[in-house]
């Protein structure tokens, strides 16, 4: 697991935006290496609005195009049709998809509205195997260790399927709905397998409200109750957080030193091996 510990928020953003476009190949590294078709998982909520602002600005520099990028969102609110502007499938029209120029038939997010939704979570897990998987996947985390909507005690093993929110989960996200009440309290959601089937996972954090998530992410055991955890078993899972995300990490220092040697190795290597990256 790589630890990346930045200074604010809006530095996370701009860090984790440009390497998430370099690893999945849209944006040439300084290998100049650019890749084919490329499928990414994307979440949802307040913490990538940042990154997706960086990819909309390495767009507009005319820097990337998304004409070759399929995407898959991890969830949707079971009872919100996508024209909700409280819909998952709203947020990504507003926050990327309409800024970008990437192909709407390439965009695929659950169906929280379907008559069977069972048969709509396995139809979502056939499509993203029909993709060929996912290349790249970006995680949020909610403040009990959730990631997608996988909530404590989920299934290691699970994939896409129908979950029931947490009261955490639905008190953190009464923010974009008038009341606690219009929350939905279920959502369709990748499943834990279906995250960790994802060949690289990127994920980010900011605010003192995510430290004990993260630290227990990071440094705890792997357990269903705190779903993050089984991202330790992942073999390229690079995590970035801001200070106060950090705040309850008993390890920063090594992974501030492991992060400072990565980058050294990185630049060494570069003769010789064309630096590879490594997790
Ligand atoms: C959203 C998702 C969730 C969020 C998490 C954090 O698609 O899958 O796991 O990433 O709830 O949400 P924010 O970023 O709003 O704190």
């Amino acid at each position: 697991m790589r630890v990346v510990i930045l200074d604010s928020a809006a530095e996370m953003a701009r860090v984790a935006g440009k390497e998430s476009l370099e690893r999945c190949g849209l944006l040439a590294n300084r290998h100049g290496k650019r890749l084919g078709r490329v499928v990414l998982g994307l979440a949802t909520g307040g913490t990538p609005v940042g990154l997706y602002r960086q990819w909309i600005e390495h767009f507009r520099a005319g820097e990337i195009s998304f004409q070759s990028v399929t995407t898959f969102n991890l969830d949707e609110y079971v009872g919100l049709s996508s024209s909700d502007p409280r819909s998952y499938h709203a947020y990504m029209q507003e926050h990327l998809f309409d800024h970008i120029d990437i192909a709407r038939e390439n965009t695929h997010l659950p169906d929280g509205c379907a008559e069977d939704l069972n048969e709509a979570a396995a139809s979502y897990e056939w499509q993203i195997e029909e993709a060929g998987g996912i290349d790249y996947q970006i995680l949020g985390i909610g403040s009990d260790g959730h990631i997608g909507f996988n909530e404590i005690g989920s299934s290691l093993a699970s994939r896409t399927r129908v979950k029931t929110l947490t009261r955490q989960t639905r008190s953190d996200n009464a923010r974009y709905f008038d009341s606690m009440d219009q929350v939905p309290t279920m959502a369709i959601t990748m499943g834990i397998g279906t995250i960790m089937s994802a060949r690289s996972i990127l994920l980010i954090a900011s605010g003192e409200s995510k430290s004990r998530a993260i630290r227990d992410a990071i440094e705890g055991p792997v357990t269903s109750m705190v779903p993050a955890s089984v991202l330790q078993l992942h073999p390229d899972v690079t995590i970035m957080i801001d200070e106060e995300a950090s705040r309850l990490l008993a390890h920063c220092d090594y992974y501030r030193e492991s992060e400072a040697n990565r980058v050294r190795l990185k630049s060494v290597s570069l003769g010789v091996t064309q630096g590879r990256e490594f997790p």
